[in-house]
């Protein structure tokens, strides 16, 4: 992965959540308070400004300087969660040439953050539910395979319906939050699903 592909991963990130703000937030209206789209999509506006048509030198640089402003700027409970799993990724390939091996540590990274963050585990109907099995995805095989990944997130995300949310906003719902999706793991499904096609295109 070089810093061209990282810009684009982030860049047509901030397309999908455009394009996906309404949905993102009547998914939010559901179990929570209604801001999740308007969050990322405000977030990832900015991240995209910020990088454009700046030079980094490494990957990691382009990871630093996206997750200081989606901490700043995407707000509610994922600006910090989002914020820091792209802290996180970018500490892991400081200095490095990001391979496949690196990439794998740095989602593992990005979601050790995330659960720390939000002492959240699997299982708790959040964006940790798809974080997860993309992470075990990619340990599976020894090279990045697009198709895989985004069949891995969209199934994570859609995994979510079912279950009872114990952290964030949609806890307080208790059952009542079973039978709609996590709003949070379908913005990381359109996270990866956008790092599966720069990946592929390399
Ligand atoms: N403690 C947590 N750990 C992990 N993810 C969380 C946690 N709390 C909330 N989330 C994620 O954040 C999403 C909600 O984001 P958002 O609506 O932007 O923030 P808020 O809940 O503050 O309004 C949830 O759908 C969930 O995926
Ligand atoms: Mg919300």
């Amino acid at each position: 992965m070089e810093v061209i592909q990282v810009q684009e991963w982030l860049s047509r990130t901030n397309e999908d959540l455009q394009e996906q703000k309404d949905y993102l937030t009547s998914l939010d209206r559901a179990i929570g308070d209604g801001d999740h789209g308007i969050n990322m999509a405000r977030g990832f506006k900015e991240v995209t400004k910020s990088l454009e048509g700046k030079d980094f030198t490494e990957v990691s640089d382009v990871l630093k300087a996206a997750a200081t402003t989606v901490m700043s700027k995407v707000g509610g409970a994922s600006g910090p969660l989002y914020g820091t799993a792209l802290l996180k990724m970018s500490m892991a390939c400081k200095g490095k040439q990001v391979d496949y091996k690196t990439l794998i540590e740095m989602v593992e990274a990005g979601l050790e953050g995330i659960k720390q963050r939000g002492k959240a585990e699997t299982g708790e109907k959040t964006m940790v539910d798809v974080w997860t099995p993309v992470l075990s995805g990619m340990k599976e095989v020894d090279h990045f395979d697009g198709e895989r990944i985004k069949h891995v997130a969209e199934e994570a995300k859609d995994n979510t319906e079912s279950m009872q949310a114990t952290k964030g906003r949609a806890a307080y719902l208790k059952e009542r939050s079973k039978g709609h999706l996590d709003p949070g793991a379908v913005s990381s499904y359109f996270l990866f699903k956008n790092l599966a096609l720069v990946m592929e295109e390399a």
